[in-house]
């Protein structure tokens, strides 16, 4: 009987819990006490999911290493952070291999979810081998399947995507077995017989983000210094076939900002230099300096009150619109800048979890200014409020509303 362990119950493990436990008996295990507390009362402080979404579901929430005994499926979904050195930080994951070897038995299967470099799972596994006495892919199998999940996107949902899996053994039970059990999760399942390259794959996805991004920031840096509208450039570009179109932006949350020192570090093992890769890190980075020199000039330009007096607001603070993650959100530093300089600043952001942000009171209209730094309907309607008598109180550093 399959009995399946979600290890790191966050924005990508739970998820996948509520999935598959509508068909198969689920342990969700994470070491953070409250998230567990909080999970057995079917309450998720990501705000992901609603109470009903927990209704039916054969999942004991456990922070517990001896519940995970009689499990014999491993998906481990912990977080892949970098240091302060913006090395990686794989911690989480050398704890969840260790804490599978106090339990491994023969057949087990793990598939690894977080976002690694090349070379991790494998590292992983022998070490388990080390630790066990087992041989991977004759006694237990491990494999990597990288997470697509996109948290506040009700288009690109998980059951919707493809999912690659990578699994090198040539044993056939086991990935029938795994298809199996993912089908239930995803419709379209790729497989590759290279761990590495599913590792790979998966950085390069959020490496070209990244840097397509960093290409909208610089370009929207080059119109505000040469006076030319940069909607009005995007507008006409995109009328080539092949012209991609993204959004200027923030970057943050613990994907973009996180992974391509991933890769950059698998290569320097190997003395390759990156040359490309980590090109956006250093734009996408620093917009926050430029959101505040848009700032200072606006006030300048249109206000004549004492700074203690100013009043601004600053919408949207997640690191993304429909979220409520605030991981390296340039949105929340820029906040935290302002409340120092001006402190009559606030802010609102409906997807945070904070009550003190949640809602534009009354006094919505006495704000001196209105800094939009999320781009999604909520604020839009906002916006459109707003505009109607104050438009020069408006900061739109991003032209997200202003046309
Ligand atoms: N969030 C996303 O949108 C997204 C998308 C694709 C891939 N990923 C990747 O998936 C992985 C998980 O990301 P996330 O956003 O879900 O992180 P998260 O921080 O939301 O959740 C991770 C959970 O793991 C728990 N945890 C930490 N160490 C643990 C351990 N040793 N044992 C058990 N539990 C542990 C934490 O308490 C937390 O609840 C990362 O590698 C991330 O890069 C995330």
């Amino acid at each position: 009987m399959l009995k399946i362990c979600v290890i790191g119950l966050g924005y990508v493990g739970l998820p996948i819990c509520l999935k598959i436990s509508k068909k198969y008996d689920t342990v969700g295990f994470d070491t953070n006490n409250r998230r567990i507390s909080y999970l057995k009362k079917s309450i998720d402080e990501n705000k992901e999911f609603k109470k009903k979404d927990f209704i039916n579901k054969k999942i004991f929430f456990t922070n517990k290493i001896y519940n995970l005994k009689n499990c014999n499926f491993f998906i481990i979904c912990v977080p892949t952070p970098i240091k302060k050195s913006k090395l990686p930080d794989l911690n989480s994951v050398k704890k969840s291999f260790e804490l599978i070897s106090s339990v491994l038995k023969k057949n087990d299967i793990i598939v690894l979810e977080s976002t690694v470099y090349p070379g991790v799972t494998k590292n992983f596994s022998k070490k388990l081998e080390i630790k066990t006495n087992l041989k991977n892919n004759k006694d237990f199998f491990v494999c990597y399947s990288p997470e697509r999940i996109n948290p506040g996107d009700k288009k690109n949902k998980l059951t919707k995507i493809n999912k690659i899996i990578g699994y090198e053994g040539t044993n056939s039970e086991i990935k029938n077995k795994l298809r199996k059990i993912y089908s239930n999760l995803c419709k379209n399942l790729i497989f590759t017989n290279k761990i590495n390259e599913a590792e790979t794959a998966k950085g390069i996805e959020n490496i070209q983000r990244d840097l397509n991004i960093a290409f909208y920031n610089e370009v929207l840096l080059i119109c505000n210094k040469l006076n030319i509208n940069f909607n009005e450039v995007i507008r006409l570009a995109a009328t080539k076939w092949n012209f991609i179109k993204f959004s200027p932006g923030l970057v943050g949350g613990h994907c973009l900002p996180v992974d391509p020192y991933y890769l950059t570090y698998a290569a320097s093992k190997k003395k390759y230099k990156s040359k490309v890769t980590l090109a956006g890190r250093t734009i996408n980075n620093s917009m926050k300096k430029y959101v505040m020199e848009i700032i200072k000039k606006k006030i300048n330009k249109f206000s004549q009150k004492n700074k203690s007096k100013i009043k601004i607001i600053v919408l949207g603070l997640t690191y993304k619109y429909g979220v409520s993650d605030t991981r390296n959100s340039q949105k929340l530093e820029i906040f935290n800048y302002l409340k120092k300089n001006y402190k009559n600043t606030i802010a609102y952001d409906p997807y945070l979890n904070n009550i003190k942000f949640k809602s534009v009171n009354n006094n919505l209209y006495k704000n001196d200014f209105f800094l939009f730094l999320s781009k999604g309907k909520k604020f839009k309607n906002l916006f459109n409020k707003i505009s109607k008598n104050s438009i020069n109180k408006i900061i739109d550093p991003f032209f997200y509303y202003i046309k």
